[in-house]
């Protein structure tokens, strides 16, 4: 990675670049049709590949529906951009083992998703019991097709803010007991004990961490009155584990790597009476990264992060070319236009202290 600093003449003003190999999003949601359209240009100019997450409505069950939806994906691209989609299927109850090997004969299919049923953003399809799937994880397994878990449990008897430290106890660690050699991702860890059980855990773990759960802490969704856009699933926690999740994504340990868990929804379905759950933060995710790495004093392990621990993990080149950040401000926009309707990012209409050089 190439930090450059330019001092202007006496005053102490330091302009800083960062340039770094072009990196992944390893857990993303595009959705579909005109909103697909809307969003993929900005994954497209901050990332070279994405894992896709499935849950569209109805979801992505089938290797034959990933490839056509790869394939809408792919005649999104903008031109002159270069992007390429690593699709996912949905764990469901009845998801047969022969549907895992048609994935993996594809090679087009690169893991899959459980969605505990009712956890999050349609997961109404999700997995009732994991018991349910044994022969299917089986296959998983044997075929080494990763296994990407959205890891809270669904109980209402369960604290939302506990969810995640549940799951770890409840369902990952015995999952992992019956399955030893599958190779599991925590998705969107928001805890210190998901971050403690991934850097302790025997076997093949790794973790997604999203920009937002490094930058915020629970109070966000609360500062002066309920700010709906900071809500997501699994919920911003206490100050601590945002902690614990920067000590752990700064470790240059290579079981943490970048997934943005960018979420788009309509304005008006996060500004309701029972808002929708996600983060929009595809436009700057690595304006965002780079800020949180920064107040950590640790960019010397962002490039690790960003670009190599994922494709690593998932037994894939890294990419050959570079993005650069320099160090401007510039204001993130107060909305962005989605279909009919528009979204607001994350931040929006805040100041950014890091850019992205063009594309
Ligand atoms: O906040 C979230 N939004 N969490 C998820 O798990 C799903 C996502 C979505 O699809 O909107
Ligand atoms: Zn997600």
């Amino acid at each position: 990675m190439l930090v450059s600093r330019s001092y202007l003449m006496s005053m102490q003003t330091i302009t800083s670049t960062l340039t770094f190999a072009r990196p992944d999003d390893w857990h993303l949601h595009l959705r579909d049709g005109a909103d697909m359209a809307a969003v993929l240009p900005h994954t497209a100019r901050q990332f070279a590949r994405a894992i896709v997450m499935p849950n569209l409505k109805p979801p992505i069950t089938t290797t034959e529906q990933a490839q056509a939806y790869a394939q809408r994906i792919r005649a999104a691209v903008p031109a002159g951009l270069d992007f390429t989609p690593l699709m996912t299927l949905y764990l469901t109850d009845n998801l047969p083992p022969e549907e895992i090997r048609r994935a993996k004969d594809s090679g087009g299919v690169y893991a899959v998703k459980l969605y505990p049923a009712g956890a999050t953003t349609n997961s109404d399809f999700g997995v009732t019991d994991l018991r349910r799937c044994y022969k299917t994880l089986e296959m998983m397994q044997t075929l080494d097709l990763p296994f990407l878990v959205h890891g809270e449990v669904t109980d209402s008897a369960v604290d939302i803010f506990d969810r995640e430290a549940v799951f770890i106890e409840k369902v990952l660690i015995p999952l992992r007991a019956d399955f030893p050699a599958l190779r599991v991702v925590f998705e969107h860890i928001t805890t210190k004990h998901a971050a403690d059980y991934v850097r302790e855990a025997e076997g093949r773990i790794g973790a997604t961490i999203t920009p937002h759960h490094l930058l915020y802490n629970r109070n966000a969704i609360f500062t002066g009155g309920i700010r709906p856009h900071y809500y997501c699933l699994p919920v911003l926690k206490r100050e601590s584990h945002r902690q614990a999740l920067i000590a752990a994504a700064t470790s240059g340990n290579p079981r943490f790597f970048l997934g943005t868990d960018s979420a788009p929804h309509a304005r008006g379905a996060k500004e309701a009476a029972c808002g929708c759950a996600g983060c929009y933060v595809a436009l700057h995710a690595l304006e965002l990264y780079a800020e949180a790495f920064e107040a950590a004093n640790a960019l010397d392990k962002f490039e690790a992060f960003t670009s190599f621990h994922g494709p690593d993990f998932y037994g894939l080149p890294r990419n050959t070319g570079t993005v650069t950040l320099r160090r401007e401000d510039w204001q993130v926009p107060a909305q962005l236009e989605f279909g009919d309707s528009q979204i607001v990012p994350l931040r929006a209409g805040e100041t950014l202290r890091w850019k992205m050089i063009a594309p």
